[in-house]
């Protein structure tokens, strides 16, 4: 994993925001310092709003960074969201970032990346995807959600798909379609794993990985305040290598851990 060195607070213009599906939007602002700096599985925290509501910035995976802009990708789940998700373009809004660490170079020893998600946890994939294919890896999504509505491929290559309900793709979950796809994967050359979405989700595929030895990193969530290590109000448990358990700042050592330290 990847740590970051430059933190920008600034100024950004949204420049478009646009409907992928009922809930979420894939929202571009301006920031070039940040735009500059952010690597694959980095976040920033948006002041969602100009007035003192809601008080706290929320975090946001950053989707892509290209020409000066970022784009995020936001599901409405609550009053932030909805707010963020309904701001006309021309707005400025403050944005601090990128923050956190990032997933790791892909100059690895491997040759295709599995992109593994779940629900919003899509996300990161589209910047981690650019990275793994200007690096010459091969990059193959693997998508899960509830039903086809809930699935959000917006730019990913190579999809398949997993529903709970089976309404498309693979009827189960994300590790389910891993654990039928990966075979046939592995015979093409040797793989790594990158997971994001809900903790379940994630614990369910680092200890997949355990079992079958593919190496893996997940990007989690929690609950954020300040975004970079004075609030204390991210902290999450991980295993130790040397034994027992530890608890790291997410905003810091995080959101990118090691699916092996996943407890
Ligand atoms: C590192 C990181 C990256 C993230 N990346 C993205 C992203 O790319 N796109 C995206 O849409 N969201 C992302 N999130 C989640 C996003 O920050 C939350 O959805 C957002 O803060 C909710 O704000 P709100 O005001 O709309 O909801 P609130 O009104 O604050 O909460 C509404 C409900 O959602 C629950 N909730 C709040 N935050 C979370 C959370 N992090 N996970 C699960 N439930 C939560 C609350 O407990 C409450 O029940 C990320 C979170 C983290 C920590
Ligand atoms: S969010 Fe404040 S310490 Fe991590």
């Amino acid at each position: 994993m990847h740590e970051t060195s430059t933190i920008a607070d600034s100024r950004a213009t949204i420049t478009a925001s646009r409907r992928i599906s009922p809930d979420t939007s894939v929202i571009t602002l301006a920031c070039p310092e940040i735009a500059g700096a952010a690597r694959p599985g980095n976040f920033v925290n948006v002041r969602v709003s100009s007035s003192t509501q809601p008080l706290l910035r929320r975090p946001f995976s950053i989707h892509n960074a290209e020409n000066g802009q970022i784009e995020l990708m936001v599901k409405e789940i609550g009053c932030g969201t909805e707010l963020f998700c309904r701001t006309e373009p021309g707005t400025e809004l403050m944005v601090l970032g990128p923050l956190g660490n990032s997933f790791s170079e892909p100059s690895g020893t491997f040759s295709t990346a599995v992109l593994v998600s779940g629900g919003i946890g899509t996300a990161p994939m589209r910047f981690l995807e650019k990275a793994m294919t200007a690096a010459g890896k091969k990059s193959i999504n693997l998508i899960g959600g509830r039903s086809q509505k809930e699935l959000l491929s917006d730019n990913l290559s190579n999809c398949r798909f997993s529903t709970d309900d089976g309404s498309c793709g693979v009827k189960g979950t994300v590790v389910d379609l891993l654990d039928a796809e990966i075979s046939a994967i592995a015979a093409e050359g040797r793989v790594k794993i990158f997971g994001c979405g809900p903790t379940p989700m994630l614990k369910a595929l680092a200890s997949y990985c355990r079992q079958h030895s593919l190496a893996c990193e997940v990007s989690l969530e929690s609950v954020m305040g300040c975004g970079f290590g004075i609030c204390y109000g991210c902290s999450v448990e991980i295993a130790n290598p040397e034994g027992g358990t530890r608890t790291i700042l997410l905003c810091r050592e995080g959101p990118v851990i090691d699916g092996a330290l996943m407890v």
